[in-house]
């Protein structure tokens, strides 16, 4: 297996060479996967290393409305997404047509749409935010201004909680954070408890009431890399281990990801080093928008990428 993934990534990194191609991957894919990649991060450096860069093709080791995203941003590039099937629970929560329905039961709402969203539903978005920038995207509009949050209910409440507002909120969620329970966290509290506890604030409010911080995945990983504790509780996927291992060497970390309570992302992990080099080898599958959808939708992630 070591020997035949050593193989494969040589393969891959002759490949991406020869094609100019920039592989871009999510912490929450296998660790292999973001070995190879040219540049890891959570969705909004994603998105924003997807709007700039020199690269001919871009390669997306995550999940489809990061490709999409990526294809929104950079429509002269060709984007490979080496698995189209794989989605996201909380995109696919969220239809165009409901959306359009309840915008126009609320007309004097704007839409700020989380990122994990289909392209189609960002075309019907004032503005996108990540988990990373949603505060501020947020906090962009006065606070008069009406607010349907979409698709994440537990993201939106959080933001109400923090600002006040009361944003009407979409009632999506990730099947992998949803299911974090507050025992499966206390649980590990009581096993360490001098760890901070971090937590991603996909999950429900009553895990994030446990947090020390609560944030993306980028910056639970800076968190940890940045704190003078010596001990961590990472409640999100567990993909992000990889990363946060390198970045705070020596630290202790224990993942909520265990064998009795496994909380992976079943999306994420279907990029595998094979179908990269497949889909390197035969520039396919390729990410396709229709252009007047992109137009629309590239407007909102652009808005978001002007305030952060
Ligand atoms: P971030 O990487 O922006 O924290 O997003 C988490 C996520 O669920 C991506 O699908
Ligand atoms: Fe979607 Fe949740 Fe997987 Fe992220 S972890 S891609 S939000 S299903």
């Amino acid at each position: 297996m070591e020997e035949s993934n050593k193989n494969l990534k040589l393969k891959i990194k002759q490949l991406k060479k020869e094609k100019n191609c920039l592989i871009l991957a999510h912490y929450y894919t296998r660790k292999e996967v973001q070995q190879i990649a040219d540049f890891t991060g959570d969705s909004l450096a994603l998105a924003q290393r997807a709007a700039d860069n020199d690269a001919d093709m871009i390669l997306f080791a995550g999940v489809r409305f990061m490709a999409e995203t990526a294809k929104v941003l950079s429509p002269e590039k060709k984007v490979l997404l080496p698995v189209m099937e794989a989605s996201c629970s909380l995109a696919d929560s969220c239809g165009a047509e409901e959306l359009e329905r309840m915008k126009e039961q609320y007309p004097d709402h704007k839409v700020v749409s989380y990122v994990n969203t289909s392209v189609e539903v960002k075309a019907l978005t004032d503005v996108c935010c990540t988990s990373s920038n949603a505060l501020d995207v947020v906090g962009s509009f006065d606070k008069e201004q009406k607010i349907i949050f979409t698709p994440d209910a537990n993201l939106g409440g959080f933001i109400n909680n923090l600002t006040g507002r009361n944003m009407k909120l979409w009632k999506g969620a990730c099947h992998v954070h949803d299911a974090v329970s507050v025992k499966s966290v206390e649980e590990l509290k009581a096993e360490h408890p001098a760890a901070k506890v971090l937590v991603h604030p996909e999950c429900r409010a009553e895990v994030v009431a446990l947090a020390d911080y609560a944030g993306s995945t980028k910056g639970i990983i800076d968190y940890a890399k940045n704190s003078d504790s010596e001990e961590f509780i990472i409640v999100t996927e567990p993909g992000v281990m990889y990363e946060i291992e390198r970045e705070a060497p020596g630290k202790r970390f224990y993942s909520i990801s265990r064998p009795n309570s496994c909380v992976e992302c079943e999306y994420m992990k279907m990029v595998t080093l094979e179908n990269i080099y497949e889909a390197l080898l035969h520039e396919e599958p390729v990410v396709e928008i229709d252009e007047q959808v992109r137009c629309a939708a590239e407007k909102s992630i652009r808005e978001m990428l002007k305030i952060k």
